[in-house]
């Protein structure tokens, strides 16, 4: 990915006379850069793609959208242990939030796509989410809707047809534009000393003395550089810890699911930490409703340490100065077919096999 460095370069300088102060590591925390948008990413592209984010009708019962699971008009997430997709299904795993998923080597708890153009193709086909079944279907119907055809050719070209690249194409720019700088850690960060308060700077260097920091790092806290390579953590690092049965951590096997090589077995993308007080219940089964008992079992499945209560708060007060400034977004208003439906379900259960 081509990001600006300069975005990142300065706020460092500066964070590293504020970091020689409070006797933090300047490599472990980064400010989140201001943009991820890519030289391609025009308006009227990202345009499109929230419209396609937010449309139902490309889902086989005409409910489900990304926003469905994705509710960026809060965290970003659903707010589920795990997500519900077409037909009232449940799907095994905890929806991530979309907010700074630009800000990510990989996409998805394992890793198995490597970019959001590749991740966006995903739900639109999976049996649990949106149900379509090919990428064909989900074209035909995107080529129902005369408004949208008229919109692919003006950003992919006149003579260009609607296809699954464009549309995920499309998707991944607005994904793009879902990021949250200016928290009061980047403000700390860039040299405001009292944007964090007391408890939140001494969870920020708990944070780092415990050791959380070897895994969350960086502008997301997930590990992520600019340029840098996808990596996985061994998660429940120490299998014995109380917390692995009481929260069944086990009965998934994480990367090796998407690598097929055993010994991922149990490995995970570090999430990031961005907005994480908003997107409760935690970790990829969703079994952990709250922040606190999500440090604590950290600590306790990652690093064999026991938290004190006062340190719990610590770190979760440090975690609240993670919450950034959220875009403007307003609702697209999306193109229909005149005086037609282009969800062809008929009474009852929904028919998948409807184009
Ligand atoms: C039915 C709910 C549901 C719908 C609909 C859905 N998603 Fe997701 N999404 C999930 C879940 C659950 C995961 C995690 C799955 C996993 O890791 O195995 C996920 C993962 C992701 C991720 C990876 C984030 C990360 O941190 O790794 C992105 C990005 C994303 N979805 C975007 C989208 C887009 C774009 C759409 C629409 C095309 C969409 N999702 C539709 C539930 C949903
Ligand atoms: C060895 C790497 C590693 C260390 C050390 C580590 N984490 Fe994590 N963290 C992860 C991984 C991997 C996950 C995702 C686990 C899963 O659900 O599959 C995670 C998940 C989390 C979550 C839940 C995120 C979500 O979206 O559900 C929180 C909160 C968290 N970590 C905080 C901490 C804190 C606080 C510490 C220090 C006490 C810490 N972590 C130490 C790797 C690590």
């Amino acid at each position: 990915m081509t990001f600006t460095t300069r975005a990142l370069i300065e706020p460092l300088a500066l964070a590293i006379l504020i970091l020689g102060i409070t006797n933090i590591h300047a490599q472990d925390f980064a400010s989140l850069p201001k943009t991820a948008s890519l030289p391609g990413d025009t308006q009227e592209k990202i345009e499109l793609g929230k419209k396609l984010f937010f449309d139902p009708r490309l889902s086989s019962t005409g409910t489900v959208s990304c926003n469905t699971c994705h509710n960026v008009m809060e965290g970003g997430d659903d707010g589920r242990a795990t997500s519900m997709g077409v037909d009232g299904l449940t799907g095994p795993r905890n929806a991530p939030t979309v907010w700074n998923s630009a800000f990510q080597a990989s996409q998805f708890w394992d890793g198995r796509a490597a970019t959001l153009e590749e991740q966006a193709k995903g739900p639109m086909v999976a049996d649990v989410e949106m149900g379509m079944l090919a990428h064909d279907q989900v074209i035909r119907r995107i080529e129902d809707i005369p408004g949208y055809i008229r919109e692919f050719q003006s950003v992919y070209g006149k003579d260009s047809e609607v296809t699954i690249e464009n549309a995920v194409d499309a998707i991944a720019a607005f994904e793009r534009v879902l990021i949250t700088p200016n928290s009061p850690l980047d403000r700390y960060l860039a040299g405001d000393k009292d944007a964090m308060s007391p408890a939140q700077i001494r969870g920020m260097q708990l944070f780092e003395s415990t050791g959380c920091t070897e895994c969350h790092s960086g502008p997301a806290l997930n590990g992520w550089q600019p340029d840098g390579e996808a990596e996985f953590a061994h998660f429940p690092r120490i299998p014995e810890s109380d917390y692995v049965t009481k929260y069944d951590l086990i009965a998934d096997l994480g990367r090796s699911n998407a690598s097929g090589d055993p010994a991922d077995d149990h490995h995970y993308k570090t999430p990031t930490l961005r907005n994480i007080t908003l997107t409760a219940p935690y970790f990829h089964n969703g079994r952990v409703s709250s922040l606190s008992e999500a440090c604590r079992l950290m600590a306790a499945t990652q690093l064999d340490v026991e938290l004190s209560e006062s340190e719990v708060a610590d770190l979760t007060a440090f975690m609240e100065a993670l919450e950034g400034e959220f875009p403007e977004l307003s609702f697209p208003r999306l193109p229909s077919r005149s005086g037609e439906s282009v969800i062809r379900a008929s009474a009852g259960k929904p028919r998948r096999d409807e184009s």
